[in-house]
């Protein structure tokens, strides 16, 4: 069976959390896409020259979660060239026989368009960065703030970009977690993806 859930949206929406719950629930194979971007982001040099030879090992290096990381990857994923690269292998995970379940800012707009379910996770920037600085151990206050000004800098770039933009597919559905738990947010999830599956 190929079928694919393609879940986007903004930073520390959830979308791992929910990706990875979806593909237990349902036996599919989860891509973190973000990886790839931060992993390129990482090895810096050229980066479009890092995008071409990335290998499987990359995607666990040290450091692949922090701000800075994530800053890095935010800055390559504007160079068409570093997303062209990475669009091949993207749709192979996500077309392969066994369903995947993919998470980033473009899957079910520009990887795969054709994705049997499409999720869009959001949230406000507020409880997005409190999400991920809990996540990096929820240190002083202040950090909080870097947080904050973190996630609200990435999501102005990843919305801005003339190449793949984030935004909600036409065909997505949204989640709003602002108010919502993540079990809840699982739970809406894994009713979407079991319905077009045609299990509801
Ligand atoms: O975990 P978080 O939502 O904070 O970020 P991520 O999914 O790891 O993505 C890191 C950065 O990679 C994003 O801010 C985007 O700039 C870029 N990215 C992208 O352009 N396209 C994707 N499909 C995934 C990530």
């Amino acid at each position: 069976m190929i079928f694919t859930v393609a879940i986007d949206g903004p930073a520390a929406a959830g979308k791992g959390t929910i990706g990875r719950a979806v593909a237990e629930r349902f036996g599919f194979r989860h891509l973190d896409t973000g990886l790839l971007y931060r992993a390129v982001g990482v090895i810096g040099g050229d980066p479009v020259a890092a995008a071409r030879g990335l290998v499987p090992a990359d995607l666990r290096r040290e450091g692949l979660r922090s701000l800075a990381a994530g800053q890095a990857a935010s800055r390559v994923a504007l160079i068409p060239e570093v997303r062209s690269a990475l669009v091949a292998f993207q749709r192979r995970f996500a077309r392969a026989e066994g369903g995947a379940v993919l998470d980033g800012r473009d899957i079910g707009t520009v990887i795969c368009p054709e994705a049997e379910a499409k999720l869009y996770i959001t949230a406000s920037p507020e409880v997005r960065a409190r999400r991920r600085w809990l996540e990096l151990g929820g240190a002083a206050a202040a950090v909080l703030a870097e947080v904050l000004a973190e996630v609200n800098e990435r999501d102005a770039r990843d919305m801005g970009r003339a190449d793949a933009p984030l935004r909600p597919a036409a065909d997505a559905v949204v989640i709003d977690t602002s108010a919502m738990a993540i079990d809840e947010a699982v739970r809406r999830a894994c009713a979407l993806v079991a319905a077009r599956l045609g299990q509801a």
